[in-house]
């Protein structure tokens, strides 16, 4: 099966063909109750997360000993890429009041992956070709989890969802979580800030060592504030929720609501967020950057089913799937009308 054109992709991302990006795609690498960014050491965190690329990942993570040290395999199909890129899971709540896991499912042109999601690095849209990758020991979140409000998210600015209704769409991004069933899929997308204080690998809220340009956005080409003049590819995750099984009108709440949840709790979709461990190998992404590619040859790469047989144990043994009388770690509290 041949993957789409190129310049299908341009399109899509809304690109001139000019602007490269960097896409592929990063299989299941495990889905597990960790989160080494925000609770380092905790076995179970407070939420079950979905987690892809390097074997790395692990409860606690030390940016000392960088995944490209620590890693032997990786789910994506860039091989040097040992970095984990993690969110929440969707849950969705049958009338009766039990819960079950939305899997995931493979992006356009990337059908044999198992899950995970679509990993983008971009350098530039329109101009100022220069930024500057990630250093060893990086790490960043972004959104917040206990969001439930628009202005909250909106802070944000690119943390939207986009009801498929067919592979292609791309169109139609909204804060909050879609409020009728989507054929093919609800697409979370997870877009980060794109400027860096040039100094801090981490900071106490995870987010604060980044920002947004100070006017515009990324896709305007705005400027970084002088707090953080350096530009970072803008890194962009996407994440399709294969709620097939889940649409089925007569399944939905009598009342008109919709039924996913977030794994903390949250049924409004404001609290989309996702966390990044940095784990290139070497300056490979530096260098995918400077040369402004798509599918970068120059890059060591993997089959999508190479990428699959990288796998991970849990951690945590609870039950995650199947029908459960409430979401992992919440005890009922959230998510009850
Ligand atoms: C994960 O961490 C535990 C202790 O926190 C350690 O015993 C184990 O070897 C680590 N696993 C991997 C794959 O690094
Ligand atoms: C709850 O509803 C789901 C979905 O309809 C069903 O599969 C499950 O068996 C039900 N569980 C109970 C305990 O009735």
């Amino acid at each position: 099966m041949h993957p789409p054109s190129l310049w299908a992709w341009a399109l899509l991302a809304q690109l001139s063909p000019a602007d490269a990006l960097l896409r592929f795609s990063c299989s299941q690498l495990v889905v597990d109750r960790l989160d080494p960014l925000v609770n380092p050491g905790t076995a179970p965190s407070p939420h079950v997360h979905q987690i892809v690329g390097g074997n790395a990942f692990n409860v606690s993570m030390n940016p000392l000993s960088p995944p490209p040290e620590t890693a032997t395999c990786t789910t994506c199909t860039f091989a040097d890429d040992f970095s984990n890129y993690w969110t929440a899971v969707l849950y969705f709540r049958a009338r009766n009041g039990t819960y079950h896991r939305v899997p995931q499912k493979p992006n356009l042109g990337f059908e044999a992956a198992n899950g995970g999601m679509t990993i983008y690095y971009t350098p530039f849209f329109r101009g100022n070709p220069k930024v500057t990758a990630f250093s060893p020991g990086f790490r960043m979140l972004i959104g917040n989890a206990a969001s439930r409000s628009r202005e909250i998210t909106s802070q944000y600015r690119q943390l939207t969802y986009t009801c498929l209704q067919n592979a292609l769409t791309r169109t139609g991004e909204t804060l909050d979580m879609p409020k009728v069933p989507c054929p093919a899929g609800i697409m979370s997308n997870v877009r980060f800030p794109t400027c860096w204080d040039g100094k801090n690998l981490d900071s106490p809220d995870h987010m604060s060592h980044v920002a947004y340009p100070s006017s515009g956005t990324f896709e305007t080409n705005g400027p970084c504030p002088s707090t953080h003049p350096v530009k970072i590819p803008q890194l962009f995750y996407e994440v399709i929720w294969d709620t097939s099984k889940f649409n089925k009108k007569d399944m939905w709440p009598e009342d008109g609501s919709q039924p996913f949840v977030w794994s903390q709790g949250d049924e409004t979709g404001f609290g989309n967020h996702g966390d990044y461990v940095f784990g290139w190998k070497g300056d490979a992404l530096q260098k995918a950057m400077d040369s402004n590619c798509d599918r970068c040859p120059q890059l060591k790469s993997q089959s999508l089913v190479e990428g699959n047989k990288c796998s991970k144990g849990r951690v945590v043994r609870e039950d995650i799937d199947g029908w459960l009388d409430s979401i992992p770690g919440l005890q009922g509290a959230e998510g009850h009308h």
